[in-house]
């Protein structure tokens, strides 16, 4: 039963792990990503593209949509299909996990990245902008996982990996919806981690500290300070845990600038 184990400890030296396989092994599988029009989206689906995975990426907005198509493409050798659709609405959601098989023949890796910042405080916070907030957040994740755990089933497992954020964990004001969201993500993430771990579904979330992509930038497209994250890295964390060996599950990474902006 556990000779796997035991044969590996007998051996009494450190086998490196089965990184060329497991790379092989990411050529021909089908992904979705949520928000993959910009920012760290993008970054994850160029990846993914480059790793030969066949990629779907949702949005809300159609001309985001077109013109991140060309970028992800051209990271080949993987292909790429785009889906207008907001994770708030769980009918378009199920929608584009049906169109990501009908066109890819099944689905392997689920990425939830779409995700808002509405910065205020509560008492001047609209009950709208809260909603919208969480509805995207965090059941928009619940929507996308929903869709997707039967196809990953079908596969006899896969990959959802959930962008949360440290503000999940550290939490300050001005930030109270989208601070609980994440919490919330993150709670969320760790209790599906256990309800489908023996289907081999391995669910695992990423805490980014400040990454430089537009978001909370109110349309300024503007990356920010060079001391922040690059989303390529938020993408390299993410293939990192798709090459993960088998045996072993990083359920939870934090990622933070190494030199952060002094207080
Ligand atoms: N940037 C940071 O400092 C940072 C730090 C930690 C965690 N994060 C998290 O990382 C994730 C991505 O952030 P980012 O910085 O890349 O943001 P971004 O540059 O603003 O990009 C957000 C992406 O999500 C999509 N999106 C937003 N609402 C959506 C919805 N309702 N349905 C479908 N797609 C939607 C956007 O599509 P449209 O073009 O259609 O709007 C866009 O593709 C978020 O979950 C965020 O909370 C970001």
């Amino acid at each position: 039963m556990e000779g796997g184990f035991t044969s590996l400890r007998s051996k009494n030296r450190w086998d490196p792990p089965r990184q060329e396989q497991d790379m092989e092994s990411l050529r021909g599988k089908v992904g979705l990503v949520t928000g993959g029009s910009r920012g760290i989206g993008l970054a994850i689906a160029r990846a993914l593209v480059a790793e030969g995975v066949q990629v779907a990426v949702t949005g809300r907005n159609a001309a985001h949509l077109s013109a991140a198509r060309p970028r992800i493409e051209s990271a080949g050798p993987g292909s790429v299909e785009t889906l207008q659709a907001d994770v708030r609405r769980y009918a378009e959601v199920e929608r584009a996990v049906a169109a990501t098989v009908a066109r890819f023949g099944g689905l392997d890796i689920l990425i939830n990245n779409a995700g808002i910042g509405i910065f205020a405080e509560v008492a001047e916070m609209t009950p709208e902008q809260w909603a919208e907030v969480i509805d995207t957040n965090l059941t928009g994740v619940f929507n996308a996982c929903h869709a997707a755990i039967p196809q990953l089933r079908r596969r006899d497992g896969g990959f959802i990996i959930n962008i949360s954020s440290l503000a999940g964990r550290n939490s300050f004001a001005s930030a109270a919806s989208y601070c609980a969201s994440k919490a919330g993500l993150n709670a969320f993430s760790e209790a599906l981690m256990q309800e489908v771990r023996y289907d081999g579904i391995r669910v695992s979330y990423v805490m980014p500290g400040s990454v430089a992509t537009a978001f909370g930038r109110g349309g300024d497209q503007s990356m920010g300070a060079d001391w922040k994250i690059a989303p390529e890295e938020v993408a390299e964390v993410v293939l990192n845990l798709l090459r993960h060996d088998r045996r072993s599950l990083p359920s939870r990474v934090e990622l933070r600038p190494s030199k952060p902006r002094k207080p």
